[in-house]
Parts: C-alpha cells; sequence; structure tokens
C-alpha cells in the first residue's frame, strides 16, 4: 500500500532504511519538517501519523505502510488563512528562530486531541476525571518533548491556551 502524506499518496521508499523524516525532506522535499537531533530527543521533526504524533526521526517510512501523514505543510495552503494555533503562534511570540515552530504546531494539534480523549498525562491528578483543571500544567507536561532553544516555552503555552480557549483567530 501507498503512503499517504498530506493527502497525496507516495510509494514506500525502495530502501527499508529510509526514515520517515528523511523520506519527507529528502525524497519529496517537504522541508518544512525539521531535522534536529536525530535521535528522538528534541521534537523538531514532529509529524501528525493517524492523529497521532511521532518522531519522524525514529519512525522508518516503511511502517507508514497504509498509514494517513500530516505534516506542516498541510495545515496552510501558502496563500490560504493559518491554522487557528498558526495565528496564536505570532501573537503570542510563540517562536523566535522558528526552527522548531513545525514540530511544536503539530504536536500540539495532536496533543489537544490527546487531551480531548481524556488521555492522562504524567501530572493528571484524577484518572477519573482526567486531565481537566490545571490545563497549563498539562500543556506544559504534555509539551515536553519539544524542546525550543530560543526559550519560547512560555509563548508556546500560551498559544496553545488560545487554541484551547477557542480565542486565537
Ligand atoms: Fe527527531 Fe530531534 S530530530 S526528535
Amino acid at each position: 500500500m501507498p503512503i499517504v502524506i498530506n493527502g497525496a499518496e507516495h510509494p514506500l521508499p525502495d530502501d527499508n532504511r529510509v526514515s520517515l523524516l528523511d523520506l519527507l525532506r529528502e525524497r519529496i522535499g517537504l522541508t518544512g519538517t525539521k531535522m534536529g537531533c536525530n535521535q528522538g530527543a528534541c521534537g523538531a521533526c514532529t509529524v501528525i501519523v493517524d492523529g497521532t504524533r511521532v518522531l519522524s526521526c525514529l519512525t522508518l517510512a516503511v511502517q507508514m505502510d497504509g498509514c494517513a501523514v500530516r505534516t506542516i505543510e498541510d495545515l496552510a495552503s501558502e496563500d490560504g488563512p493559518l491554522h487557528p494555533l498558526q495565528h496564536a503562534f505570532i501573537e503570542h511570540d510563540g517562536f523566535q528562530c522558528g526552527y522548531c515552530t513545525p514540530g511544536q504546531i503539530c504536536s500540539a494539534i495532536a496533543m489537544v486531541e490527546e487531551l480531548q480523549r481524556g488521555d492522562p498525562s504524567y501530572v493528571t491528578v484524577d484518572l477519573v476525571v482526567g486531565p481537566k483543571g490545571v490545563m497549563r500544567q498539562e500543556i506544559r507536561e504534555r509539551m515536553s518533548g519539544n524542546l525550543c532553544r530560543c526559550g519560547a516555552h512560555n509563548g508556546i503555552v500560551e498559544a496553545i491556551e488560545d487554541m484551547l480557549s477557542g480565542e486565537a483567530a
């Protein structure tokens, strides 16, 4: 089966060792997804696979057989409106150099679905009630796999809070 990337079908690579990150960047030309550490520590390469966030540097492309992959390029077209979270990142200075931003945004979008499903995190106090109430704490914990070396984490959390509250444009 092919791999569906941003709605378009692509054949799996002929080499089983190709990572999803390399497939996206080097073979398909979707360079919005960034390579930071290339060992699963920084989150810069985060993409969304069937609604779940995935580190594309640690994922073999052949594992994506039949899956739907969504990258930052799918969130807004060049001429179209930005995704509400992209607006919120601008409003709250959620970036400086911008290198980690595609991964931060993909991660946050899938993270919101985790919250809405009621998936617990390490800081969820009441597993019966689920992740409600202390949302800032939940966001910080759930986004802790996405590092920003410029130190824009406060703005990133505020932007995600805006999206969650529906305030983002
Ligand atoms: Fe994948 Fe850093 S490049 S986690």
